[in-house]
Order: structure tokens, then C-alpha cells, then sequence
């Protein structure tokens, strides 16, 4: 697991001990179907003894997490309308203080979710769902790819200083630190083969980062009690609220248009104030590809070219990462629908998942027409449609999918 030195807040002030006692324990609460009364007898507690923005985050990661098995205790059935009081007030008022949504995004589970395990700094969660193993590495991976990204990300600023006093070497000097990370974050995505089994992401792990927009099981969305009597409604969890891609899709001027492009933008109001304004800084800063267009020189375009390329080959792996983990899946639930035998602990996973989420991302998006065109949108940037090292992954095609599927054996 991940290795770092910087901590998150790991406890908050003794009187949200009520909070605290429940979030740690969400999964066993969930299990035993007394989630749901527990938060019912949870005192309403005021939200301004939190103070620093840590303590807000932790508590924003408590209630989040909270609100999630409680919507989702009894998976796809009974779901409820109402959050009740004790849940929505504080999740609202500590919500609006930090500029979030009240509902759980990657900025809760991924970000402000992890603390040092052991003195060699391996990483842990401080809050999970239910999944076991797969959660952690679910959330813990993603972060490994944030951590990826760092250098990167700090790059961004050297760019647009470079373009800016029209300095060649330093822009050409920060593109290759971007194409290294974003290399880096793709090694960091293949570890998900490794820690995170698919009948439990698809089985288990889903539902519980749904949200209550476009989504069938919610039709009405979610009234928060105390807070407005009109139903509202959020998207799920989805690293499409990362700032990661978003902020290196504004560097090298790839264009979202339409539908994908209007959910992602949307993604945007899932992320924290400041990340939001970073990706905005980007956009309104700089324009890298007219500037490489005007220099024309050699090593400077094949920075570029490469850093494109670095980006939709990330893209293509998580292209093939969904459809390990959704689209065989899905496939394989329709089969095993069908059939009314006895099956393995992880086929029975499969065939228990939610069928009203099945052809659809957590966020609520038609996932593959989506991913393809956000992954084509980015290959159409490059300056050359021939680059160097572009050696995108070839897509599954229907046939191989259900052939993956159909290899998953009924014993
Ligand atoms: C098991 C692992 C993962 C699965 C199953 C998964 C699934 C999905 C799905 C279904 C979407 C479509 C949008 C939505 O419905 O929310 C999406 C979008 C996205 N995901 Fe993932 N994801 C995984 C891991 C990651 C990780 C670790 C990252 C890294 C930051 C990531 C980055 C993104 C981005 C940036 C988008 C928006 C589309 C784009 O910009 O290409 N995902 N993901």
C-alpha cells in the first residue's frame, strides 16, 4: 500500500465522540441492519465547535459516510426518502462551510480518508464501507495515483510560467515532469488488479457510492430533513470529481464538448473550492497548444506530443480497468439472472448486485459512449495524429467481454 509522510486529522474533538462511534463502525452496523436506528437515536449535535478546515473535512468524511449506509443499508430495496435530522442538519452546515456537497465524493473517501499505519508510513483508512479488503484497496489505490500526480501537477505552474516569458527549455523541462506523472499515475492504476476484487466492486462496493441523481432506485431524489422540505439531488462518487485529469486536460487544451463534456464540468462542483479555482486558473491562463504551434521546434512539440499520448493511454487503461470491474460484471448478473441454481460466494455477489445500476457509472453516465469519447477528445489534441509512443490499448470488443464473462465458471 501507498506510502507517504503528511497525516490527515484522525479524530475529531470528544464531543462528536456520538459521530465518530458510529462512522468507524458503518460496515458491522450495516451487516447487522441496525444502522439506520442507530442514527436515529444519534443526538443532533452543533456543527461550530469544528474549527480547523481538517476538523471539517474529517467531519465531512463521518457524516458522508454515515448518510451512505444509511440511504443503502438494505441495498436496492427499501430505500428510503428521507435523511433524517440528525444526519442532514450538521452534513448541510459543514457541507456549505467548505463549499461541498452533502453527499460523499472522492475528495471524502480518497483525500481526506487515509493515516499512517506503521512508522514505515504504509497507509490506512480511517473510515470504510462495506467490501473489506477491496474498499481499502479501492480507495487507497486512487490515492496513490493523486500521490502520483504531485509532480505533475506542481509542473503546471512552470508551464505557464515558461509560456508566459516565452522560455522554450523551461516549458519542454516541465512537460516531460507532467508526462513522467502521468506515466507514474498509470502504474499506480494497474495496481487495482491486484487489490480490488471485481464481484465485490460490482457486487458489494457500488451501491454504496451511488448517488441519488438520474438514478432509478431514487427517482425523487433525497429530502434533507431540517434543512429544505424539496427533495434534492447529487451524483454519486466517481474520480471523475478528481482534479487529476481535469487540470491536465485544461494544460494541453483537450476539449470536452456535449454531454460528457457537461458531466464533467459538473464534476467540478464535487471538488473542493480550491481545486475547482486551480482547474479554472489553468484554462484561463494559458493556451500551450497555440504556443507550441507558434514555436515550432522539434523537442518542444514531442514534449507535448508525449504528454498527450501519456494521457490517453492512461484513459485506455481505465477504459479496460471499467470493464473488468462494470461492464463484465453486468454482463455476467443478466446471465446469472437467468439461471436459479447454486453458485459460488463471488458469482452470488454478481448476481446479488443492484440490476438499476447496471449499465451505468456511479456518477449516472452511460459509461462506455463516455469514456470513449473523453478518451477520443483527447488523442484529437495531439499536434500530429501520429505521435511517438502512443500505443493506446486496443478496446475489448462485445465478443471479447462476453467471453470474459462466460469464463467466470459456475461450479
Ligand atoms: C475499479 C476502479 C474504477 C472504476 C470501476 C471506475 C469507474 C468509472 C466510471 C464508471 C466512470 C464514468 C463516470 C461515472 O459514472 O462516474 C469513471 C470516470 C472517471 N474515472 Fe474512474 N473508475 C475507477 C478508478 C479510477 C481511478 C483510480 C481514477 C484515477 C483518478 C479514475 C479516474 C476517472 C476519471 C478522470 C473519470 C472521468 C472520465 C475521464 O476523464 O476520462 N477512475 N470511472
Amino acid at each position: 500500500m501507498p506510502k507517504n509522510t503528511q497525516m490527515t486529522e484522525t479524530d475529531l474533538p470528544v464531543y462528536y465522540k456520538p459521530w465518530m462511534d458510529i462512522a468507524r463502525n458503518v460496515p458491522e452496523l450495516i451487516s447487522s441492519h441496525s444502522l439506520r436506528l442507530r442514527i436515529h437515536d444519534m443526538p443532533l449535535l452543533e456543527t461550530h465547535l469544528l474549527q480547523t478546515h481538517r476538523e471539517l473535512r474529517l467531519a465531512h468524511l463521518a457524516l458522508c459516510i454515515m448518510t451512505s449506509g444509511y440511504v443503502w443499508q438494505e441495498g436496492d430495496k427499501e430505500t428510503v426518502k428521507v435523511l433524517p435530522r440528525s444526519l442532514s442538519v450538521p452534513f448541510c452546515e459543514v457541507s456549505q462551510r467548505l463549499g461541498l456537497p452533502p453527499i460523499l465524493i472522492n475528495a471524502d473517501t480518497v483525500l481526506a480518508n487515509w493515516k499512517k499505519r506503521d512508522p514505515d508510513g504504509n497507509l490506512d483508512l480511517l473510515l470504510t464501507l462495506p467490501g473489506g479488503e477491496s474498499v481499502r484497496g479501492f480507495f487507497l489505490v486512487t490515492l496513490l495515483v493523486e500521490f502520483s500526480a504531485v509532480p505533475g501537477l506542481k509542473s503546471i505552474i512552470d508551464v505557464i510560467n515558461g509560456v508566459h516569458d516565452n522560455d522554450v527549455a523551461v516549458v519542454i523541462k516541465a512537460l516531460d515532469v507532467v508526462s513522467q506523472a502521468l506515466d507514474s499515475m498509470k502504474q499506480a492504476l494497474k495496481l487495482m488488479h491486484e487489490y480490488v476484487d471485481p464481484s465485490i466492486f460490482y457486487g458489494i462496493m457500488r451501491i454504496y457510492l451511488s448517488g441519488w441523481k438520474d438514478n432509478p432506485l431514487m427517482p425523487e431524489g433525497l429530502v434533507y430533513e431540517g434543512v429544505q422540505e424539496k427533495p434534492m439531488e447529487f451524483s454519486g462518487n466517481s474520480a471523475a470529481q478528481s482534479s487529476l485529469l481535469h487540470s491536465f486536460d485544461e494544460l494541453l487544451g483537450v476539449q470536452h464538448e456535449g454531454s460528457s463534456g457537461a458531466f464533467l464540468t459538473r464534476m467540478r462542483d464535487y471538488m473542493p473550492p480550491s481545486h475547482k479555482q486551480f482547474i479554472e486558473h489553468i484554462s484561463s491562463r494559458l493556451s500551450l497548444r497555440s504556443f507550441v504551434l507558434q514555436q515550432a521546434d522539434e523537442h518542444l512539440t514531442q514534449s507535448f506530443e508525449q504528454c498527450v499520448a501519456r494521457l490517453v493511454e492512461f484513459r485506455n487503461l481505465h477504459i479496460n480497468i471499467v470493464t473488468r470491474y462494470i461492464t463484465i460484471p453486468a454482463s455476467r448478473a443478466k446471465q446469472l439472472c437467468a439461471k436459479n441454481q447454486d453458485l459460488t460466494e463471488e458469482l452470488d455477489e454478481i448476481r446479488k448486485a443492484p440490476t438499476a445500476l447496471e449499465e451505468k457509472g456511479t456518477g449516472g453516465s452511460g459509461i462506455m459512449t463516455f469514456l470513449k469519447t473523453v478518451r477520443d477528445e483527447t488523442k484529437g489534441t495531439s499536434i500530429s495524429q501520429c505521435t511517438t509512443g502512443n500505443q493506446v490499448l486496443p478496446d475489448p470488443s462485445m465478443t471479447e467481454i462476453q467471453k470474459a464473462a462466460s469464463e467466470l465458471t459456475i461450479e
